[in-house]
């Protein structure tokens, strides 16, 4: 797959704050890509370097493969803070003010308001709108370029769940149509609802890179250790097994949701296999990333 964006050590310190340290990542074109971590781990920051609105301390990136331009940055649609919409105007005067301004085609207002669901409402003013449908203006406005990434930074902050559902359908909308979206968000959930591939930023350091699916919920991870000749075959054929590695002078066995040690040293036990030793480890995936969100940098 095509690489859309490629970040090689990108940087940014705010005087003593190290707001992102030397991150190095790609995103594949077609992929819902999360940047996840607490507030104040650098995701703002690594956005706005990516629109060009901050300037980086030091690293490089590559939209497309090419040193960005204002040129390329036209191929990227990004709703980062609260946009700036006029309250007394309609939606529709709204997007037809900021067609004007990005130079896109009339054409395309009728089709982002389609696609956000507010075709109904646009001549309504923006002040009577919810936070959802300001939201979802939002978003129609940035793809009023036919924009062919999408970056969204907490896309879903601030809305009651309807208006979240909302949203993280419309994103899924918008990436079904072969777009690629990058999203921030503070949300594990989030990101494991909407995302394909994801990243975690802790105090600005990226701590994990990779697919979303293996996440994987409820499963757990067990050091096994025996002088049974058998015993990774044994485990490799476990119903709950869903990978087996060695791991040093034991094998580490990832369970799936509903599987214990309880359960694995049983059907060893029948299968005539003593263990000498079987720690489960507490940590998963899940709980780890967990673990990083209810961290908060000092400000
Ligand atoms: N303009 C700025 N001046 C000084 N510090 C900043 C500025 N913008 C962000 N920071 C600091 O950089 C760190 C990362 O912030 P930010 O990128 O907004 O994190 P996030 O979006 O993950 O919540 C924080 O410690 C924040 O206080
Ligand atoms: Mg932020």
């Amino acid at each position: 797959m095509e690489t859309v964006l490629n970040i090689q050590g990108l940087t940014k310190h705010f005087g003593r704050i190290k707001a992102v340290e030397n991150l190095t990542l790609q995103v594949k074109a077609g992929s819902v890509f999360g940047l996840l971590g607490p507030n104040g781990s650098g995701k703002t920051t690594t956005l706005g370097m990516l629109m060009g609105v901050v300037n980086k301390t030091a690293g490089s990136y590559e939209w497309f493969g090419q040193p960005p331009t204002d040129r390329l940055r036209k191929k990227i649609g990004a709703v980062l803070e609260h946009p700036i919409f006029y309250p007394y105007l309609t939606g529709l005067q709204n997007l037809e003010l900021n067609a004007r301004i990005k130079e896109a085609p009339e054409s395309n207002i009728q089709k982002v308001l389609e696609l956000v669901e507010l075709k109904d409402r646009q001549n309504d003013k923006f002040r009577t709108y919810s936070l959802g449908m300001k939201q979802r203006l939002a978003i129609a406005s940035a793809l009023l370029n036919d924009p062919t990434v999408l970056i969204l930074d907490e896309p879903t902050n601030g809305l009651d769940p309807m208006g979240i559902a909302e949203i993280r359908g419309l994103i899924k909308k918008i990436a079904a149509d072969g777009r690629t979206i990058i999203l921030a968000s503070h949300l594990l959930d989030e990101v494991q609802k909407v995302c394909s591939h994801f990243a975690v930023l802790k105090r600005g350091v990226l701590m994990y890179s990779g697919p979303v699916d293996v996440v994987g919920e409820g499963e757990i991870k067990i050091e096994v250790e025996s002088t049974d000749a058998g015993l990774r075959e044994a485990l490799s054929a476990y119903e709950g097994t869903v990978e087996v590695e060695r791991a040093g002078s034991f094998f580490e066995v990832r369970l799936r949701e509903g599987h214990d040690s309880a359960a694995l040293n049983r059907y060893l036990f029948n299968k005539g296999i003593t263990v000498n030793h079987l720690v489960t480890h507490k940590k998963t995936l899940e709980e780890q990333f967990l673990e990083i969100l209810s961290d908060s940098s000092p400000k």
